[in-house]
């Protein structure tokens, strides 16, 4: 027997971005999914009901008064594994964070009990204006997923958040949220702030000290706590992978740029996960002009200093209730060694892993143990890095205490 396709209900608002909501259709249809599209009567002068019928082989209204003898109103909602609304407008945003229902699609919302996700897509001025920020954290507070937008060009010249994020982005959110169910959404009001890639240290204008960290396992974190409901800061250093959606990304190069933007963004969060490859050294000096290959000479040494040492500055500095959490990539006496980093860094937990040439670094898949200030040790079998990320998120959630810190500052995002 084969089990009953997961049933979707795709809300399309009528934004700009309403063509990219197609493609997210399509990806949903394709892989098994039951998928009804509900759009808002305005959202029908961007892409036609047409174009929404022939991709979900449904019928498709905006209205409460069609095919009244099933209810549609009320059954959509109640059948639905889940709601996604992308693009969610800034009026849609405010219809549902007031319950109005004076269409199919708000009806829907206030009728559906599985997991909602909003993906807004605005005008940067409207994205930011206190109005939809108390909507979006009233919604938050429910326990609906509002992915933060993308960064980009906007629909005229201008430029600044309110982008819809990448259709294949939100496809994954879908399939994570899906995946988890309804009460996974433990993170929902709570910032958490990943680090994620390797920095680099410029010893001269083209050349730097780096490492092999991919930042697989950090976008895999960022992806997976926007899933669970968080506000995600990631902080990412020389990735070359697309955005997660729903995350801010800050990008970063060097130790020292990694230190000034997690310390700031971890003023503000509920937990703080360091994935990135931080370089403990960088060089002394840096040389302004490209060192030049002198005939017949030996090259000079490259003087090394410390670098500044993050995890133990968030360990240090924490604020109270505050989850602390470093990665910490070993070669030899993995164990041993990350017992005792734990105790020196002061964190909560530490994710330990074995590295070398073919291990981990830029592979999708990753093995780990995690241990717990309070003495516990989880071991994650090999996996992947979304397997390891969703343990690491279970176990955070397991230490947060008290309110979320959005909810404690009055915080509109
Ligand atoms: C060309 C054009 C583009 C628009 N793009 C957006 C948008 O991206 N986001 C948004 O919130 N509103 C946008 N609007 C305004 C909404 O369409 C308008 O608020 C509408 O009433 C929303 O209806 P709905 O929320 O019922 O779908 C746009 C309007 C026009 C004419």
């Amino acid at each position: 027997m084969t089990s009953p396709k997961p049933r979707v209900v795709l809300g399309v608002s009528a934004g700009i971005a309403a063509y990219k909501a197609c493609e997210l259709l399509r990806r949903l249809t394709e892989s098994g999914h039951d998928v009804t599209v509900v759009p808002t009567a305005d959202a029908l002068r961007f892409v036609g009901e047409p174009t929404w019928a022939a991709l979900s082989g449904k019928p498709v209204s905006p209205r409460v008064w069609d095919g009244v003898a099933e209810v549609p109103h009320v059954r959509l909602g109640q059948q639905a594994d889940l709601v996604f609304v992308a693009p969610a407008t800034a009026d849609l945003l405010a219809k549902a964070a007031h319950g109005l229902a004076d269409d199919l699609l708000t009806n829907t919302l206030l009728t559906a009990r599985c997991p909602v996700v909003f993906a807004p897509a605005m005008h940067t001025e409207m994205w930011q204006h206190p109005a939809t920020q108390a909507n979006v954290a009233t919604l938050r507070a429910r326990g609906a997923v509002v992915v933060e937008p993308a960064s980009g060009r906007l629909t005229g010249k201008d430029t600044g958040p309110g982008r819809l994020p990448d259709p294949a982005e939100l496809f994954e959110i879908a399939r994570h949220v899906l995946a988890r169910g309804a009460g996974g959404r433990d993170l929902a009001g709570r910032h958490v702030v990943v680090s994620a890639g390797g920095t680099r240290e410029a010893i001269d204008p083209v050349r730097f000290i780096g490492n092999r960290s991919s930042g697989l396992q950090g976008y895999a974190l960022a992806r997976t706590a926007v899933a669970r409901g968080a506000r995600v800061t990631l902080v990412s250093a020389n990735v070359a992978l697309p955005d997660p959606a729903g995350a801010e990304t800050v990008p970063v190069g060097s130790a020292e740029e990694m230190r000034k933007a997690v310390v700031e963004a971890a003023g503000s969060a509920d937990a703080v996960v360091m994935a990135a490859a931080v370089a403990d050294f960088r060089p002394a000096d840096y040389r302004g002009s490209k060192i030049k290959k002198a005939e017949g000479a030996e090259p000079e040494p490259i003087r090394l200093v410390k670098n500044p040492d993050i995890l133990a500055e968030l360990g240090a500095s924490r604020r109270p209730g505050q989850v602390i959490v470093g990665f910490a990539a070993e070669t030899d006496d993995v164990l041993a060694n990350g017992r005792a980093k734990l105790a020196r860094k002061g964190c909560d937990l530490l994710v330990v892993n074995q590295v070398g040439e073919n291990l981990t670094f830029g592979r999708p898949d990753n093995a780990a143990t995690v241990l717990g200030a309070d003495g516990s040790a989880t071991e994650v079998p090999r996996g992947a890095k979304e397997a390891l990320a969703e343990v690491v998120w279970d176990l955070v959630s397991a230490r947060l205490e008290g309110p979320p810190s959005g909810v404690r500052q009055g915080e509109g995002r």
